[in-house]
């Protein structure tokens, strides 16, 4: 294709099978997205959109960072790749004492996965690791709960809890795995916050545990506010009764905060904000502002010493046989200490913080659009959810793309519209991702 070919579409677009995408659809009119920079995206036809979405949640500092590109391509002059396994080098460290400082006390041991899919692997096998290091081998259930997503590889599929991930794969599943009832009830349609009811959807763990032997649980995960089936946000007190039945029966509790985690809900990590210290925390997406992919897990520093102290291997054997090629790889940790310098240097996560009332009062003003049936929300996230149109996923996706008409780019799962803004947003930009919204919708409605 030749440069000066103003649409910028490839000759074909056949040979690449896009992820989590109706691809018969979307290469009959594809949206291609070509430059990027501050809370703006360019796309293919040189039509500029606010990004209200962080990408996937992946951007809070906001696109074209120089401190992070610089650092990263400093890093790949001088070391572009080295093996991770018993090898190493330093800046993987100085990141692990970087991250551990943010996370909550005691959780100070960092796994270096490849996303939020494999952190939440690691988590998994690491959960059941520590169990048979304190010897107790039995454990093997593992409680998610419905609406929830951790990812896609075989072990994140089972504890999530989205038919749609599911249904297809149900024969290859971890066995083992329960569910508990997700936390949104009728009641919390336009709630902003946390709901004051439905605490009671913790006693759902409490039943588990009764049904299949609290002995028998490994680990329970949830993330504190479910992001992708569209920001549920936890009733109060739910998290804490988690964690007390967590506790009575030994059952590990693990936080997915691979969305929450990194100043979204204007605290660090979800858990600082809700007051509660689960046993593991998963993260990805803005651990390196996502621009290079990495996953990680912070474990309690007691179960890393239980797993180790427990190891009888000769010198030179793992102590955990888990690990990945791509592991705290040089360019992936330059980015991340480059995110953690701006983290510091801009404040951002008061800056989340403080942006979030004027977000939320902002998202709640489209509460008069005819067809939206409900809007949540917390700190930098929300969902906005369309009425349903014959089959769930249908409004969603054509008030998607009145949306990205009217210069507002976001992602729909199902009917419901993620919001979630860069923490580098001002008020202004808040302002046009709401105007730009309320006419995407409206246009949706009128069509
Ligand atoms: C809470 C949560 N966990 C895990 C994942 C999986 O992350 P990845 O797509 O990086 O594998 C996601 C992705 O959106 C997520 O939202």
């Amino acid at each position: 294709m030749s440069s000066s070919n103003r649409t910028n579409i490839p000759n074909s677009l056949n040979e690449h099978w896009m992820p989590f995408t109706d691809n018969k659809t979307f290469k009959k009119n594809p949206r291609l997205i070509t430059d990027a920079k501050g809370v703006y995206l360019t796309n293919h036809q040189g039509k500029k959109m606010i990004d209200a979405s962080s990408g996937l949640f992946c951007n809070p500092l906001g696109h074209g960072r120089k401190e992070i590109t610089e650092a990263v391509s400093k890093q790949l002059d001088k070391l572009d790749y080295c093996q991770p396994f018993n090898q190493g080098y330093g800046g993987s460290f100085e990141l692990a004492t970087r991250i551990a400082k943010k996370t909550p006390e005691g959780i100070n041991r960092i796994f270096y996965t490849i996303c939020g899919s494999t952190a939440v692997e690691t988590a998994i096998k690491i959960a059941i690791a520590y169990h048979r290091a304190k010897g107790d081998s039995k454990r093997f259930r593992f409680v998610g709960r419905e609406r929830g997503y951790h990812g896609m590889n075989i072990g994140a599929t089972t504890v999530g809890g989205m038919i749609n991930n599911v249904k297809t794969f149900a024969s290859v599943l971890m066995p083992g795995v329960q569910h508990m009832r997700h936390t949104h009830l009728p009641e919390h349609k336009f709630v902003k916050g946390q709901p004051e009811t439905g605490i009671e959807m913790a006693e759902d763990l409490e039943r588990i545990a009764m049904n299949f032997g609290g002995e028998n649980i490994a680990a329970c995960i949830v993330e504190p506010i479910a992001g992708s089936t569209g920001t549920l946000v936890p009733p109060k007190g739910y998290l804490k009764r988690i964690r007390e039945i967590c506790d009575k029966h030994g059952i590990l509790l693990i936080f997915d905060e691979v969305i929450t985690g990194w100043g979204r809900t204007g605290s660090a990590f979800a858990s600082q904000e809700f007051g509660v210290t689960p046993d593991m925390i998963t993260m990805a997406k803005a651990t390196t502002n996502g621009v290079i992919p990495m996953g990680v897990v912070a474990v309690k520093e007691e179960m890393y010493d239980a797993v180790l102290d427990s190891s009888k291997n000769p010198e030179g054997t793992p102590e955990l046989f888990h690990g990945y090629t791509y592991s705290g790889i040089p360019a992936a940790v330059a980015a991340g200490l480059a995110v953690q310098d701006i983290f510091d240097k801009e404040d951002i996560f008061n800056r989340a913080k403080e942006m979030s009332p004027y977000f939320q009062e902002g998202l709640h003003s489209l509460k008069d659009l005819k067809e939206v049936v409900s809007i949540r929300g917390y700190g930098m996230m929300g969902g906005v959810e369309m009425k349903m149109k014959d089959k769930p996923g249908k409004s969603g996706f054509q008030t998607f793309k009145h949306c990205y008409d009217a210069g507002v780019n976001f992602k729909n799962t199902g009917d419901t519209l993620i919001i979630a803004p860069q923490f580098i947003c001002e008020k202004k930009h808040i302002d046009e991702i709401i105007e730009k919204l309320r006419t995407g919708i409206s246009n949706y409605s009128k069509s």
